[in-house]
C-alpha cells in the first residue's frame, strides 16, 4: 500500500509531486522517490526513508510532467534501489499494489537480455513498456498491462509523452483537473488544493493526460469516458493545527466525528435503505460483519449487540479469513463490510464473494468515493474526516456509531428514534472521557512494562482487543486483548511483575466476574488496573489497581465508543513516553491495498 502521484501542465512538477508525497506518506513511509520530464529526457530521484529525504534532492529538479512514490515494501527490503519510481529504456513508473507473476516476467526479460536492478515486483512494468514501445505509446501501454496479474495502480511517465499516464486494476487511483494542469494520485486529500474537479477511475481503465486534456479507454483499447465531479469538502488535507501529533488531534476529533455520523445517516436516509432492504428480503436471517484490525474490533463490537437487540445470529469475522473459506453467507445474509479507507484488500474481496454469494452488501466506511461504495449494495457513512494518523482512533468511534444505528434500523419500532438520542449524549461523554487526566501514569505505567494485557467480558471484550492493538502498534510494547475467562487457560503463564493487566468493566453485571480474573493474576505476583464506566467496577478492586479510569457510563452498546477513548490515550502518551512517532510508526501504513 503505496501512495502514488502524477502531474503534467505545471510550472514545477517536482515542487508539486515533493508536497503530494507528503500528503500520501500515511500510506507507506519505507522510502520516497520522484521522476520529472524536462526537455524530452527523464530524470528521477530516490531515496531510502521519509519524504523529507527527498527534499534536497527534488530541490534540483523541476519538469513540467512528473510522477511520484512513497513505499510500503511488500517484494525487496527498504532501499534507494527499490525504491520507486523504476526508470529504464524512456519510461518510468510508479506502482501501488503487488504484481503476482512478476517473478515469471522478470525471467522472460532477462533471458532477452533486461537487467534488472532492483528486487521489486514493479519494476517488470517499465521493462514491459520499453519491450514493446514501437513508436506508439497507447500500444505498449495496452500490451504490457495485459502482461500483469494482481493488482496494480500505476502512473507512467514516457519521454517522448509530455504528460503521464495512469492506470487502475484492483488499487485505487483518482485524476484530477486544476486549469491547464493535470493530476493523479492514490487518494483525495493529495489533490484537494490542486484539482478543482476529480474522477475516480474503475478497475480496467486507464487515463492518459497531456496538453490539458484526459482520454480514457479500457485494458482493450476502447474508448471510456469518466464523469468529473468537485474535489469532496471531507477529503480537505488535514493539518496538525497546533496539535503536536495527528493521533491525539484525532482523538479529540471524536465527538464532531460521532456528530457527523449520526447526521449522515439521517441525512442519507440510510434508516429507510435498510429497513426496505430487510422488508424485501422478509428480514435478514443472519448478520454477518466483517473487517480488518481496528475495523474488526467494531464489527464484533456490533456483533455482540446486533444479538442482543434483533435476537437474530450475528457474527464477526476478520475479513483475510472470511475470504477464503466456504462461507455461509447466502441470499438472506446482510453482510456488512466495515473499513475506515473503504480500500483494505481483504475487505473488498469479502465484500465482492458475499455480494457473489447473494448476500445484501452494506458498506460502513469514511471514504464515500472508495472501491467499497462501488461493490456494495448500499454505503452508511461515517464522518469522521480525513484520518491521517496511521492508528485508528475517531474512525473507530464513528464505525460504532454508525453499526449501532444500522441495528436500530433493522429492529424499527422506539429503538432506532432513541438510539439516536442516546448518541446525541454520547458526544458529551467523549468530551469527558478525553479530558481525563488519569492517563499520564497509566502511560507510565505501561511504558515500564514488559507487556501489557487488556481483558474484559461481554461488549468489554471487543474493546480490549483494541485497547491492545493501539498499545501495540504506537509504542511497539508486546501484549494482547483477551476475554477475561481465557486467561487462566494459557496466557496467564506470562503473568509476572513485569506484566501490567488491564481490565474493562462497563457492565456492572459483569463487574464481579472481571475481578475475579484480576484476583487471579494478583496471586501470580501480576500488577493490574482498570478502566470501567462509573460504579461498575467492585470498590475493593479499585483499591487495590495500580490505576484506575472511570468514563462516564451509557448504553451498553454504545460503551466501546467512550471506553476505547482512555486506551487510546493510553497508547498515544506511552508512544510519546517511549520517543515513537505515533502518527507513523514502524512497518505499517494508513490502508492496506494488499493482501
Ligand atoms: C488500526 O489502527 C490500523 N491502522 C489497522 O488495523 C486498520 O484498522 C486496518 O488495516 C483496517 O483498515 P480499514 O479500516 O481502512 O479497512
Amino acid at each position: 500500500m503505496c501512495g502514488i502521484i502524477g502531474c503534467t501542465g505545471v510550472k514545477c512538477a517536482s515542487e508539486i509531486l515533493y508536497k503530494g508525497l507528503e500528503d500520501l506518506e500515511y500510506r507507506g513511509y519505507d522510502s520516497a522517490g520522484i521522476a520529472v520530464l524536462e526537455g524530452g529526457r527523464i530524470t528521477a530521484v530516490k531515496k531510502k526513508g521519509r519524504v523529507y529525504a527527498l527534499k534536497r534532492a527534488a530541490e534540483q529538479l523541476c519538469g513540467t510532467s512528473g510522477i511520484g512514490h512513497t513505499r510500503w515494501a511488500t517484494h525487496g527490503r527498504p532501499s534507494d534501489e527499490n525504491a520507486h519510481p523504476h526508470t529504464y529504456g524512456g519510461f518510468s513508473v510508479v506502482h501501488n499494489g503487488i504484481i503476482e507473476n512478476y517473478a515469471e516476467l522478470k525471467e522472460e526479460l532477462i533471458a532477452e537480455g533486461h537487467t534488472f536492478s532492483s528486487q521489486t515486483d514493479s519494476e517488470v512494468v517499465v521493462h514491459l513498456l520499453s519491450k514493446y514501445y514501437r513508436g506508439d505509446l497507447k500500444e505498449a501501454v495496452l500490451a504490457a498491462v495485459r502482461r500483469l496479474k494482481g493488482a496494480f495502480a500505476l502512473c507512467i511517465l514516457c519521454s517522448r509523452y509530455e504528460g503521464f499516464v495512469a492506470v487502475k486494476y484492483r488499487n485505487p487511483i483518482i485524476v484530477g483537473a486544476g486549469g491547464e494542469a493535470l493530476y493523479a494520485a492514490s487518494d483525495m486529500p493529495a489533490l484537494a488544493g490542486l484539482a478543482e474537479s476529480v474522477a475516480v477511475l474503475r478497475d480496467g481503465q486507464i487515463a492518459f493526460a497531456s496538453d490539458g486534456k484526459i482520454s480514457f479507454c479500457n485494458f482493450s483499447g476502447e474508448p471510456e469516458s469518466l464523469t468529473f465531479s468537485p474535489v469532496p469538502a471531507a477529503a480537505r488535507g488535514a493539518r496538525l493545527c497546533g496539535f503536536p501529533h495527528y493521533m491525539i488531534k484525532e482523538i479529540n476529533e471524536i465527538p464532531a466525528a460521532v456528530k457527523n455520523t449520526v447526521h449522515a445517516f439521517t441525512d442519507d436516509k440510510c434508516f429507510s435503505v435498510i429497513s426496505r432492504a430487510a422488508k424485501k428480503r422478509g428480514g435478514f436471517k443472519d448478520i454477518l460483519l466483517c473487517g480488518c484490525g481496528t475495523a474488526y474490533h467494531s464489527a464484533l463490537a456490533a456483533a455482540y449487540f446486533a444479538e442482543d437487540i434483533l435476537g437474530v445470529p450475528a457474527r464477526a469475522e476478520t475479513a483475510g479469513e472470511f475470504r477464503y473459506r466456504k462461507s455461509a453467507a447466502g441470499a438472506g445474509t446482510l453482510f456488512v463490510a466495515v473499513s475506515q479507507s473503504g480500500e483494505t484488500a481483504d475487505t473488498v474481496e469479502a465484500a465482492r464473494a458475499a455480494k457473489e454469494a447473494g448476500a445484501f452488501v452494506l458498506a460502513v466506511t469514511n471514504v464515500p468515493y472508495s472501491a467499497l461504495t462501488g461493490i456494495a449494495d448500499a454505503v452508511v457513512p461515517v464522518r469522521a474526516g480525513t484520518e491521517v494518523c496511521v492508528a485508528a482512533t475517531k474512525s473507530y468511534c464513528g464505525q460504532v456509531a454508525a453499526l449501532a444505528l444500522v441495528i436500530a434500523s433493522l429492529k424499527g419500532g422506539s429503538v432506532y428514534p432513541r438510539m439516536i438520542e442516546e448518541l446525541k449524549d454520547i458526544e458529551s461523554k467523549c468530551a469527558a472521557a478525553i479530558s481525563d487526566c488519569g492517563v499520564e501514569a497509566a502511560a507510565r505505567a505501561c511504558a515500564s512494562s514488559s507487556g501489557v494485557y487488556f481483558i474484559g467480558r461481554g461488549i468489554d471484550y471487543p474493546v480490549a482487543l483494541e485497547g491492545s492493538l493501539k498499545l501495540k502498534e504506537v509504542s511497539y510494547v508486546p501484549g494482547e486483548g483477551y476475554p477475561a475467562g481465557e486467561l487462566k487457560h494459557g496466557t496467564i503463564a506470562l503473568i509476572d511483575g513485569g506484566t501490567l493487566t488491564v481490565a474493562m468493566i462497563t457492565d456492572r453485571k459483569l463487574g464481579e466476574k472481571t475481578a475475579s480474573a484480576v484476583e487471579q493474576i494478583y496471586s501470580r505476583g501480576g500488577r493490574a488496573a482498570v478502566v470501567c464506566a462509573s460504579g461498575c467496577a467492585p470498590k475493593t478492586l479499585l483499591e487495590r489497581a495500580e490505576f484506575f479510569i472511570e468514563v462516564p457510563s451509557c448504553k451498553s452498546c454504545l460503551s466501546p465508543i467512550v471506553s476505547v477513548i482512555p486506551l487510546q490515550l493510553i497508547a498515544y502518551r506511552t508512544a510519546v513516553i517511549l520517543g515513537r512517532d505515533p502518527d507513523k510508526p514502524r512497518n505499517l501504513a494508513k490502508s492496506v491495498t494488499v493482501e
